[in-house]
């Protein structure tokens, strides 16, 4: 029998309390990347303990530049001295992808391996690379690595056929060395995005429109160190919404930033839920009374995919049929298997999904193959009749901090495990 390591979850327990909303991973990571681009000290601050965070900080001492942590601070200083991302850290996670823009405009070369990260589609990188062309770049790529170089880089019109968050993030670092002006059409709109600007702009950067389909860099020489604080994480706060309706309960959302939350609280107003913002202070009610919502996701400002499976469990719950299109990936429904397993009733048609909450959801044994999935499993767990198991705790680590501890201690009955897992 092998050894895991898993969640315990007995269904149930309404969860009241408070939940400090700590900054954005989507924020942090290409904030990160873009420390690289001077060689003085760039501090973001209130990053969280997740692996993703871990991974990158690993990513960029391998390429040669000092990174320390101190709470919640990392800081990061010097020049990199390597443009080729470990392979094994590459493969970690999909986060490794943002080093391209930074490397490519700071070193004019980077190296990297097909990047890992959750399985949710072949998530190409073809807008990144025609954009990195278009700044001047040759890009070359085979089986399974890609090589961006670049003497100079040149500004110019970038147009992008879909608004990708990561391409639209490597292409403002690579144009903010760049000479000239870039303007990037199509530009996905996401407040990770604008918190990754905030940052450069503190260094010295030269960026206009950020937050809207087109953004304008002015390329200037030189970045000097900065501190900057990212976002609050919406998808996080949604995650911790989406645990009350099922559970039922209060919660006081400590930080939530309600600016970005548009979209993300929408589909929670149509059940018997209480929401109310003040000072910072978001505080979300339900008495489990879930009414049938249709969803579709889509790029900011719409519904965001990531919190598709969170949702989706709370469709779980509601009685009447719900259904939920997903438009972002091509093959985000890996948790609907799981689901089934605790007697969810939905039926897949392409890229949506039909549930009808109507039967009940009780414990079962599931598998998380994904971040989000797994935050789902556990959002319909702690609903359920009785006791569930979700491993694949490694995937919930790259996003949230010791979530059992954010469900244990707003009262959810959540722990930890290492055994064999029930059968
Ligand atoms: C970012 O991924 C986020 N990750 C994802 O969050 C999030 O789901 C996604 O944006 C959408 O909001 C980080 O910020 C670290 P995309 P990214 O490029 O940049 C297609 C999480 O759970 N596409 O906006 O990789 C792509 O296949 C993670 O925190 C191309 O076709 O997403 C997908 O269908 C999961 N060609 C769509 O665009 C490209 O060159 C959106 O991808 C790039 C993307």
């Amino acid at each position: 029998m092998t050894e895991k390591t898993y969640l315990r979850v007995k269904g149930g327990s309404p969860l009241c309390g408070t939940y400090n909303v700590h900054g954005a991973k989507n924020a942090v990571l290409p904030m990160l990347a873009a420390s690289v681009m001077t060689e003085d000290e760039v501090t973001v601050t209130d990053c969280p303990y997740i692996s993703d965070v871990d991974d990158m900080t690993e990513v960029l001492r391998a390429l040669g530049v000092a990174v320390s942590r101190r709470g919640r601070d990392v800081t990061v200083s010097g020049k990199p001295t390597l443009t080729e991302i470990p392979p094994h850290l590459a493969c970690a996670m999909r986060s490794s992808v943002f080093m391209l823009g930074a490397l490519l405009a700071e070193t004019g070369e980077v190296r990297l391996f097909t990047p890992g990260g959750c399985r949710i589609g072949a998530r190409p990188l073809d807008i990144h690379f025609d954009g990195f062309r278009r700044l001047g770049a040759c890009v070359e790529y085979g089986e399974d690595y890609v090589l961006c170089r670049a003497e100079k880089l040149t500004g110019a019109d970038v147009i992008l056929k879909y608004p990708s968050v990561g391409a639209t993030e490597n292409l403002i670092m690579a144009a903010v060395k760049a000479e000239g002006r870039t303007r990037l059409i199509g530009a996905a709109r996401e407040p990770e995005i604008v918190s990754l600007v905030r940052l450069l702009v503190k260094m010295g950067a030269d960026i206009a429109g950020e937050g809207t389909p087109v953004i304008t860099v002015n390329g200037v020489r030189e970045l000097e160190g900065a501190v900057c604080a990212p976002v609050a994480d919406r998808i996080v706060t949604g995650t911790v919404m989406a645990a009350v309706a099922v559970a039922g309960g209060r919660v006081e959302l400590n930080g939530a930033d309600a600016s970005c939350l548009g979209a993300v609280i929408s589909p929670f107003l149509s059940s018997h839920t209480y929401l109310v913002e003040h000072g910072g202070v978001l505080v979300f009610e339900s008495d489990r009374v879930l009414a049938a919502t249709d969803v579709v996701t889509g790029p900011y400002p719409l519904f965001p995919t990531d919190m598709q499976a969170p949702f989706m469990a709370c469709q779980c719950y509601a009685s009447g049929m719900s259904s939920m299109r997903e438009t972002v990936f091509e093959d985000r429904f890996a948790h609907v298997a799981e689901l089934r397993k605790m007697g969810a009733d939905i039926a897949l048609a392409g890229n949506t999904a039909f549930v009808d909450g109507s039967r009940g959801m009780k414990g079962a044994v599931m598998h998380a193959a994904d971040l989000r999935g797994g935050a789902g499993l556990l959002v319909a767990a702690l609903g359920a009749e009785g006791e569930s198991f979700i491993d694949g705790l490694r995937y919930l680590d790259r996003g949230y901090e010791n979530i059992e501890r954010i469900m244990s201690n707003l009262g959810g009955k959540v722990v930890r495990e290492s055994g064999s897992l029930p059968e």
